[in-house]
């Protein structure tokens, strides 16, 4: 089911066999709603029935959710970090509560392994490797591409803005107010912004109050200082609520079946193995636990010239991106490593995908 949102023209669709986008846009007829999502009471609504999804605003009241969420959050705050070697609770030292205030100078104690694993004045260091003195270790350019300072530094200063230009993406707020409407049965639980990069995303998630905890998370440690930077030059920010941590998509450091929900804005492409990434969010994830990710499509026609199939296939071998999977191999993707009721919402070569993790 195609919906035009504004100047956007959005393709949404369970079942990404069912409908392709360049002949669906034509085929079928559309639902019109042409109430921008950025308006501050519009909310998008995301209903399934068998086979379509609608999109659709209306205006909702966050205000109860709110209360709840707050009411229960001490409840919330579960143990879920892990050690990322043994996949084992971690022990806390240091102040009560867990915050992005309380984590510099604590420390977490595997109870397996017995590693010790340090929160600097930012972050807490949860790759394999922390503590390491004499190895160090390089990702492909796709990863280390972002641990720069001076990306870092520019990352919400033009280059995020610069992907609704060329990408299709619809910016900042609109991708939150969809993200919102995927993570809806998941309200008042945890969530972890997987590749959160300087934090755009974990800090709505912290101020909308939705969440009893936000876990921004990133292997760039330069992403992290910067969005430690942005929350603490915010006045009021709920600082309580969030905590940073510094590890790799592939080795998520939390309890089995211990997250309600992983946002990954843009970042997809960016890792290294997006199997072994995805496999590892269904791992955290509780049964009903979502899983919602944005990131860049290449199908249609497209997916029949030969030149382009071969470019794709070069930045994948220099980059170690995956930028421009087809929407069929995202779903097959998320099937593959366990994640159920796959949905997709695009626009051109922009994708919000979700999935669930099965009760
Ligand atoms: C294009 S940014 C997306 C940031 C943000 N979520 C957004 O919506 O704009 C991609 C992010 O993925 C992160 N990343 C790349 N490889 C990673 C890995 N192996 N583990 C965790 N994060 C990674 C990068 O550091 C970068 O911050």
């Amino acid at each position: 089911m195609a919906t035009i949102v504004g100047n956007w023209s959005w393709v949404v669709n369970p079942r990404s066999r069912l409908i392709n986008p360049y002949t669906a846009i034509r085929k079928r007829p559309l639902f019109l709603n042409t109430a921008p999502l950025t308006s501050p009471s519009a909310s998008v609504s995301v209903s399934a029935s068998t086979s379509t999804v609608f999109v659709e605003t209306n205006s909702s009241d966050p205000v109860d959710v709110e209360k709840e969420v707050s009411n229960s959050a001490d409840k919330k705050k579960k143990n879920i970090l892990a050690c990322p070697i043994c996949y084992d609770p971690v022990a806390w030292t240091g102040e009560p509560g867990l915050s992005v205030e309380s984590v510099s100078g604590s420390s977490l104690q595997c109870s397996t392994c017995r590693k010790t694993y340090f929160g600097n004045e930012t972050h807490f260091e949860l790759t394999a490797a922390s503590g390491a003195k004499n190895y160090g270790e390089f990702m492909p350019i796709a990863t280390e591409l972002f641990r720069t300072p001076l990306v870092s530094f520019l990352y919400e200063r033009g280059w995020r803005q610069s992907f609704s230009a060329w990408g299709g993406f619809p910016g900042k707020e609109k991708e939150f107010e969809l993200t919102k409407k995927f993570l809806e049965p998941v309200f008042g639980g945890n969530i972890v912004d997987a590749s959160c990069a300087s934090g755009l995303f974990s800090r709505l998630f912290a101020k909308s109050g939705l969440f009893s905890l936000v876990v921004a998370l990133d292997y760039s440690e330069n992403m992290l200082r910067q969005c430690y930077e942005f929350i603490k030059q915010e006045e009021n920010f709920p600082k309580e609520n969030i905590i940073l941590v510094r590890a790799d998509i592939a080795r998520l450091p939390f309890v089995s079946s211990s997250i309600d929900a992983v946002h990954a804005g843009a970042a997809l492409h960016c890792w290294p193995s997006p199997s072994a990434a995805v496999a590892e969010i269904s791992r955290v994830l509780r049964p009903g636990g979502v899983f919602v990710a944005t990131t860049y499509i290449l199908d249609g026609p497209f997916t029949f010239v030969p030149f382009l199939r071969d470019l794709r296939q070069y930045t994948r071998q220099i980059s170690g991106s995956y930028v421009f999977l087809s929407e069929r191999e995202l779903e097959d993707l998320c099937k593959a490593c366990g994640l159920v009721g796959f949905t997709s919402v695009r626009n051109g070569a922009f994708v919000m995908i979700s999935a669930t993790k099965p009760t």
